[in-house]
């Protein structure tokens, strides 16, 4: 895993936004994986400001969902599918035929996730994904105690997940279940970039950089297994 600090959180989305261009521009169509939440909305702002300057790497890519709470879709404000409309997928103009999502107000989770599943088995795997560390340690929904062969399902939350997801959303949301890509298809995934900023995830990335290998209630130390994974972190966040 290679570390880089940036001072804060501009910087930060400064260099992950070049790496990101830097890193998918030679591929002809690639596979992409963008995580909603808060953290990497200052990377999506560069990202389109980039693409408006003339790079058009995405212009032939296609993009899978990371995750989705369960009740709520792209009318929901706060949902993941919401938010990467606003900050990417609309202003960089992604064709609706382009983006393979969960839809999370659907009543048929195992078929939506065979489907993504059967979709990431002919198409995949992944190029490049960029995922956010909740504090409990989970990436997309894949909560502790994750298997590390699991794939595209229906999960139950974590309490934590589900008490700090409710800073998305203006009124209280039930949060119970998620629909998550599972760490199989993290881990195939050709480049993955981990972002953290703040206070807050200091002692969760310390827990990561402590402990160098795979612990199963801190899934994303998963990603010692990976050889092309790059953790950005702030200062702030940064032990
Ligand atoms: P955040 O979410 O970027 O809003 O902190 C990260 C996560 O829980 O995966």
């Amino acid at each position: 895993m290679q570390i880089i600090v940036s001072k804060n959180y501009i910087e930060l989305c400064n260099k992950v936004a070049n790496f990101i261009v830097d890193e998918i521009k030679e591929l002809s169509a690639p596979l992409l994986c963008f995580a909603g939440g808060d953290t990497p909305t200052g990377v999506y702002k560069n990202l389109v400001k980039l693409d408006q300057s003339g790079r058009g790497v995405f212009n032939q890519a296609n993009f899978v969902g990371l995750d989705e709470w369960v009740g709520l879709n792209d009318e929901d404000s706060g949902s993941c599918r919401f938010t990467l409309n606003r900050d990417l997928y609309r202003p960089l103009n992604i064709k609706e035929s382009k983006i393979h999502f969960f839809e999370g107000k659907g009543n048929d989770y195992s078929k939506q996730c065979e489907q993504l599943n059967n979709f990431i088995e002919n198409n995949g795997p992944i190029n490049l994904a960029l995922l956010g560390i909740g504090v409990n340690g989970h990436i997309g929904f894949n909560e502790p105690g994750s298997s590390l062969e699991s794939v595209a399902r229906l999960v139950s939350l974590d309490e934590i997940t589900q008490n700090v997801g409710q800073k998305y959303f203006e009124t209280e949301q039930k949060l119970t279940q998620g629909i998550t890509l599972g760490l199989k298809q993290i881990l195939e995934t050709g480049v993955i970039i981990l972002i953290a900023s703040g206070l807050k995830k200091k002692p969760i990335i310390k827990e990561l950089l402590t402990n160098k290998s795979f612990n199963p209630s801190v899934p994303v130390s998963s990603l010692w297994k990976h050889s092309n994974c790059h953790l950005f972190v702030d200062e702030e966040a940064f032990s």
